[in-house]
């Protein structure tokens, strides 16, 4: 069903030959500092604070064998593993690390320009004279995030004994395969559980007109990053970025839920790592039920998910895409609401500024897979 509904996504459309059941997703909240709203996100650092694993005892402490002895991490493992031995068929519990790349040239840029300029001019560009931000590459910051990513795993692996995930799993964009690639690259991790990342079409960043967005060909994905998989389906050409009209967040989180189950239908393991973007990890984190946490670059939350299989069909499974107009010249000003105004030989104009034309893909249906657990 999944390779069905990929093929069909490249005529941008893909038909639901659904079972009438559902994935209902929820966060367990209790376990960890991301999970509470008096935490704030502007200083939390995840690599000092253990992830934000709350030290505390757990309801299974009483049965795990030499519990006195455990890490903290080793304490949650037995946990994670009781909740799912004790819980109903239709109920499944994973542990997903969510990370943010580090900063790329685009990142920069928008920092550079302001908000207001980035969006409504330079982010339809290409790059400027120095910089390239099209499929942005990482900058020397966001290398040294990633760095501190990777050590921030050897010192919770080595000292923390924190569960290792199952799966890698990583947006095709150029800023996260790099992401993954240092901070998993070389680790001390379990035979069984090597660092063999997938490319997943759908942990992409929210498809504005902004050319950070479009992401490279797949024969440079492999060429550049021989020990990557790509999904199956995984088309040639970038056959969603289209440089005029932007997915909603209605449309986004359609598509964060196909990919929480694809994933939860297909991966048996119970911790996964998902490397992706700020944007994204907000819309998985409002269809998994988890309060607003913004990432900065380079940071990772995790997310103790239930999932449930419910009768019953979902409901919506399709949402448009919006048109996005922005200048064809450098703006003039930027005003409070955020949008900025094009000089009076400029009117807004709702075709790609960059000269290779993508294909328009118009709306999107998604398919909830559900396959037992
Ligand atoms: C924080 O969460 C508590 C309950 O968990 C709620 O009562 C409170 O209103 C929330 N505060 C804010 C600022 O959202
Ligand atoms: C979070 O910390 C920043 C930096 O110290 C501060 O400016 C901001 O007001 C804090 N936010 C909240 C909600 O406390
Ligand atoms: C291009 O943008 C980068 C930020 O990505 C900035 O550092 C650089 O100064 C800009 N170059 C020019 C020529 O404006
Ligand atoms: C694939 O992408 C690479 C890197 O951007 C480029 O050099 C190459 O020409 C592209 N291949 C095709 C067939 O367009
Ligand atoms: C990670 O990147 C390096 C250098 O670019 C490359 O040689 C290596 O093959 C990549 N790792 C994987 C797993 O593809």
């Amino acid at each position: 069903m999944r390779n069905f509904c990929h093929n069909l996504l490249l005529l941008g459309l893909c038909i639901s030959l659904a079972s009438a059941s559902q994935i209902k997703y929820s966060t367990v909240t209790g376990f960890f500092l991301q999970d509470l709203n008096t935490t704030n996100t502007t200083t939390f650092d995840y690599s000092t604070q253990n992830l934000g694993l709350i030290n505390q005892a757990y309801d299974s402490d009483k049965d795990c064998p030499n519990v006195n002895k455990l890490t903290q991490w080793q304490k949650f493992e037995y946990q994670l593993a009781q909740l799912n031995h004790k819980s109903s068929k239709n109920i499944e519990y994973k542990l997903l690390y969510l990370g943010r790349h580090g900063e790329g040239w685009h990142n920069a840029a928008e920092t550079f320009y302001g908000t207001p300029a980035w969006n409504c001019y330079w982010a339809e560009l290409d790059g400027n004279a120095s910089a390239s931000w099209v499929d942005a590459k990482l900058t020397a910051n966001g290398i040294a995030q990633a760095q501190k990513a990777h050590n921030f795993w050897a010192n919770a692996i080595s000292v923390q004994r924190i569960p290792t995930p199952n799966k890698f799993y990583t947006s095709p964009l150029s800023r996260c395969l790099a992401t993954a690639n240092i901070t998993f690259t070389g680790l001390n991790l379990p035979k069984k559980k090597k660092f063999v990342p997938v490319v997943k079409e759908y942990l992409r960043e929210g498809m504005s007109i902004h050319t950070c967005n479009w992401r490279s060909n797949k024969t440079y994905i492999q060429n550049t990053y021989p020990g990557f998989k790509v999904e199956s389906g995984f088309s040639e050409f970038d056959n969603l970025w289209n440089g005029v009209t932007s997915e909603t967040s209605t449309a986004q989180d359609l598509r964060s839920k196909a990919l929480l189950d694809d994933i939860f239908s297909s991966e048996k393991g119970s911790y996964h790592s998902c490397t992706s973007h700020s944007g994204e990890v907000a819309s998985l984190l409002r269809v998994l039920g988890h309060i607003p946490f913004s990432l900065s670059t380079g940071a990772i939350i995790p997310v103790l998910v239930k999932a449930e299989i419910l009768s019953g069909s979902a409901l919506a499974t399709s949402a448009t895409w919006t048109a996005s107009a922005h200048c064809t010249v450098p703006p003039v000003t930027s005003i409070s609401n955020g949008a900025c105004v094009c000089p009076s030989s400029a009117a807004p104009v709702t075709t790609p500024l960059v000269l290779e034309q993508p294909t328009v893909s118009p709306s999107f249906t998604f398919v909830a897979s559900t396959k037992a657990f």
